[in-house]
């Protein structure tokens, strides 16, 4: 029985060392080790995410915060290149190494009258930050690409989508390449009490 107690306490102290020495590419813990172990990843394998794990992705999307309620978001997942590369002008070698984007878009108005709704850019900001955290979460890499306001009429054009639907962000998401760490932006002289 002491045996048993002895290797099972083994196996927990070797389990919990293999989990403290993770490299950056492994899945971490806690809400807080995923938002400080985030990081912008560019360098992707090839391989390609699955449908299950893109799913898991839209969901933690879809999770966000929205003003008004509104839930303004809509979203185009391509994994084509030649749609890729269709949709900006700077080139989509970043996107086609990771193999598969979410382009995270917003619809700009709102009730029967269709009224501008102000807050699709916060709303969809929110859902790409989600979703960069729910790919860390699950050991993938991503990163923000802005589309809105720099090239959206071109991604808008690629992806045939309709006037009032506008191309907030491109997020890459693939199996990293483990080259890129977090960056501490800590700066407590940025934090100011009661008044500035
Ligand atoms: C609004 C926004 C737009 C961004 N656009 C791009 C982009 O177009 N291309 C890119 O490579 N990274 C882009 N990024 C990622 C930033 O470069 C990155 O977050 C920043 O350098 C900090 O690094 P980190 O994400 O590793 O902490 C964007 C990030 C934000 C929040």
């Amino acid at each position: 029985m002491k045996r048993l107690f002895t290797l099972a306490a083994c196996a927990a102290i070797l389990s919990g060392l293999a989990s403290s020495c993770c490299n950056n590419a492994e899945a971490p813990k806690s809400a807080i080790d995923v938002i400080m172990s985030r990081y912008s990843v560019r360098s992707y394998t090839g391989e390609k995410v699955s449908e299950e794990q893109l799913e898991t992705l839209l969901r933690a999307g879809m999770a966000a915060p929205s003003g008004m309620n509104q839930q303004p978001w809509r979203f185009v997942v391509v994994d084509d290149p030649a749609v890729m590369d269709a949709m900006t002008p700077w080139g989509a070698d970043t996107w086609k190494a990771a193999g598969t984007v979410i382009v995270v878009c917003g619809k700009t108005t709102m009730g029967e009258k269709n009224d501008e709704n102000p807050l699709w850019q916060a709303d969809c900001a929110a859902v790409t930050e989600n979703i960069l955290l729910a790919a860390k979460a699950i050991g993938l890499g991503a990163v923000w690409n802005a589309s809105y306001p720099f090239f959206h009429p071109q991604t808008q054009a690629a992806l045939g989508l309709p006037e009032d639907i506008i191309p907030f962000s491109v997020i890459p998401v693939g199996i990293e390449n483990g080259a890129e760490e977090p960056k501490d932006k800590w700066d407590p002289e940025k934090i100011h009490k009661n008044r500035w």
